[in-house]
């Protein structure tokens, strides 16, 4: 009996909180906001850029594909935004990284903004065999960049009381095999921003923190790494850029994507975490991984 009361409040408190996080955001919140979206010539970047065009913002997208980039911002336009630029930069650089925000100041005079989330540099979809090289550069792109990014916008995002997102995932909140390197950055990404969150907030300093965590999401590039090594459904980049995009200007602390199949399972893993983990492990196509 105690054991259903606890189901049912708990759902209760899962449903107020989707519906809470579905408050929707209009053009007026957005409009004419300064936003540098990177790891933007595709996939959840591309159609991050796309969303905050809709809403009418300044984007800067940054990618390492000047071509790619050069279309998107050429989308981007005909969907509204305010104006759309490209800074070509690798994020294995970490002064390029600083030359980002530099050129965003330059350009935009501010930043409303900051949307990380390019990925990069883990290596194949494996078992770990000591290859320290895709440990250290996915510390590098997919974490020391964030980190820098964040130190160089810091003091823009002050003077407009602006916002960091941080793209992460559920492998940042569930270790799991195959993805150890990129694994990794994601479990620091979480661990530097939700503390980074809360720094601002004993601050008084009002630049808000969002952490999305996304399940496995249909872009070229993901499919193509694991889509014949899990079994699972990818869902929509559209519709999980909208999600990221809608919590990052409500200045909700995280957004979960798919949210139905995330929340439960991170919640449920604190109580049975052997279950879950158990549950994952059957996710994977083996014969095809080892
Ligand atoms: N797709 C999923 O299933 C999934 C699941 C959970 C979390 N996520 C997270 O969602 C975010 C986006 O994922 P995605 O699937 O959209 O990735 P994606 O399609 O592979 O796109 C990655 C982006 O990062 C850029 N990039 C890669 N290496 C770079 C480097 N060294 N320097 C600068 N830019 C670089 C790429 O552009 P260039 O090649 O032009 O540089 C591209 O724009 C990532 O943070 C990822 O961890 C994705």
């Amino acid at each position: 009996m105690a054991a259903v009361r606890l189901f049912v409040s708990l759902l209760i408190c899962l449903c107020a909180y989707y519906f809470y996080s579905e408050e929707t955001v209009s053009a007026d919140m957005v409009r004419g906001k300064r936003v540098l979206v990177t790891g933007s010539s595709t996939g959840i970047g591309e159609q991050v850029a796309y969303e905050f065009s809709r809403l009418g913002a300044h984007v800067i997208l940054t990618a390492r594909r000047k071509q790619q980039l050069k279309q998107v911002a050429k989308k981007c336009l005909a969907l509204g935004a305010s104006s759309a630029g490209h800074v070509v930069a690798d994020m294995s650089n970490l002064t390029a990284a600083q030359k980002i925000v530099e050129d965003v100041r330059d350009r935009l005079g501010g930043l409303d903004y900051l949307v990380l989330n390019h990925v990069g540099g883990s290596g194949q979809f494996g078992p770990f065999k000591g290859d320290m090289a895709a440990v250290t550069s996915s510390m590098t792109i997919n974490f020391l960049s964030y980190v820098q990014l964040t130190a160089s916008a810091l003091t823009m995002l002050r003077e407009s009381q602006g916002s960091i997102v941080v793209v992460s995932s559920l492998s940042g909140r569930i270790g799991g095999p195959f993805t150890l390197a990129y694994n990794a950055a994601k479990f620091a990404l979480e661990g530097f921003y939700s503390s980074l969150r809360r720094e601002l907030r004993l601050q008084q300093t009002n630049v808000s923190v969002t952490i999305a965590v996304l399940g496995y999401i249909n872009t070229d590039n993901a499919v193509k790494k694991v889509g014949d090594k899990i079994r699972m459904a990818a869902n929509p980049k559209e519709e999980c850029a909208q999600k990221i995009v809608q919590a990052g200007v409500l200045r909700q602390p995280e957004v979960f994507y798919p949210y139905w199949s995330l929340k439960p399972l991170l919640l449920f893993k604190e109580w049975m975490p052997g279950l879950i983990e158990t549950l994952l492990d059957k996710s994977y196509i083996l014969e095809n991984i080892l």
